[in-house]
């Protein structure tokens, strides 16, 4: 990784100064019976909460804002993602009064496509294949001057979402480990330079859906996904993204432990119904995964000093006429 891409506690501190006016600082919710059940005590960081639905909306402004800094003639941005990240590009630059492209497949569902526009971005389409995503994105970017702001392998991402660690052990000072679902990494990379910063001790587990197999690269010290990446076939619409990034990559191979929780479809369905009856609160299959992850076996056989668990509720856009139980 080139040393100027380093992302530093300092960026994360900077990212969060930029974005906090806009943000929503997300509330810690405990549940005494998630404790009682776990036998040790989970500290739930509900990004589900957050300005757009999830943490994406952190790194997204920063990103734009910091774009902004570096050049107060930016024409705006542009990105190819359908999902949270997408969403959140958009809200960032209408918030900061820039312009957005998001290029989306044809074949993206319209409410998708609504979500986007309801935050003033231009919808570009596209044919449904990643070459023809890249290509269209990269065609827009030099027609219209924008800049290409990716999901996640990209420093001022990382430091945005870097805030959501930060944040929690202010929150929760005497924290363990945090449970942090992963897809292309940039949150888990963020949250680990912010909390190994903060409190080298505290341990950093991955969560993923099952087919993303990073617990066998991260005890390998080598990428072992296929290439050119896949996609993992889950209910996790959010985390499918096969393979860490060239940044995220090495940032987790240093901070993640080796132990990776891989949860099921069934499984992530188990941590929502949880949060959903429990603790009232709405959230979508990827953060369902970090909440099962906390109930799981796995879990339960690790070290009983690790008592304090951060979990972190990374999202909530759920399709409410879709639920995954139906
Ligand atoms: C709700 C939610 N959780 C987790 C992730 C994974 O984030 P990352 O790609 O930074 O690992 C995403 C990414 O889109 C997301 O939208």
């Amino acid at each position: 990784m080139a040393a100027a891409a380093r992302v530093t506690l300092a960026d994360v501190y900077r990212a969060h100064e930029r974005i906090m006016p806009y943000i929503h600082k997300t509330p810690v919710f405990t549940n005494a019976t998630f404790d009682k059940l776990i036998g040790r005590n989970a500290f739930f960081k509900a990004e589900n909460l957050q300005k757009t639905g999830s943490f994406k909306a952190r790194g997204a402004l920063n990103a734009v804002m910091s774009l902004r800094e570096r050049n107060a003639n930016a024409a705006g941005v542009v990105t190819h993602s359908t999902g949270n990240h997408g969403q959140a590009l958009a809200w960032a630059a209408q918030t900061v009064g820039l312009k957005c492209a998001v290029i989306v497949p044809r074949d993206t569902p319209q409410v998708k496509k609504d979500a986007i526009t309801s935050y003033g971005a231009e919808l570009v389409l596209c044919e449904p294949t990643p070459q023809s995503r890249q290509e269209t994105c990269q065609r827009v970017a030099e027609e219209q001057g924008l800049e290409f702001v990716p999901p996640f392998d990209h420093h001022d991402v990382i430091a945005g979402q870097g805030t959501i660690g930060m944040e929690l052990l202010k929150q929760a000072p005497d924290l363990d480990a945090i449970l942090v679902p992963v897809s292309g990494g940039g949150m888990a990379s963020g949250i680990a330079i912010a909390a190994k910063a903060m409190k080298p001790d505290i341990k950093i587990y991955l969560v993923e859906a099952e087919g993303k197999m990073c617990e066998k690269s991260l005890r390998a010290g080598e990428r072992l996904w296929p290439n050119p990446p896949q996609f993992v076939d889950t209910i996790a619409d959010a985390i499918r993204t096969q393979q860490l990034g060239n940044m995220t990559w090495p940032i987790l191979l240093k901070y993640a432990e080796k132990d990776v929780f891989t949860i099921s479809d069934a499984d992530m369905i188990k941590g929502m119904k949880f949060a959903f009856e429990r603790m009232k609160l709405v959230i979508e299959a990827a953060s369902g995964a970090a909440v099962v992850a906390a109930m799981s076996d796995k879990l339960a056989a690790m070290d009983k000093d690790m008592k304090n668990i951060g979990v972190i509720l990374c999202g909530g856009n759920v399709d409410i006429d879709k639920l995954p139980w139906y």
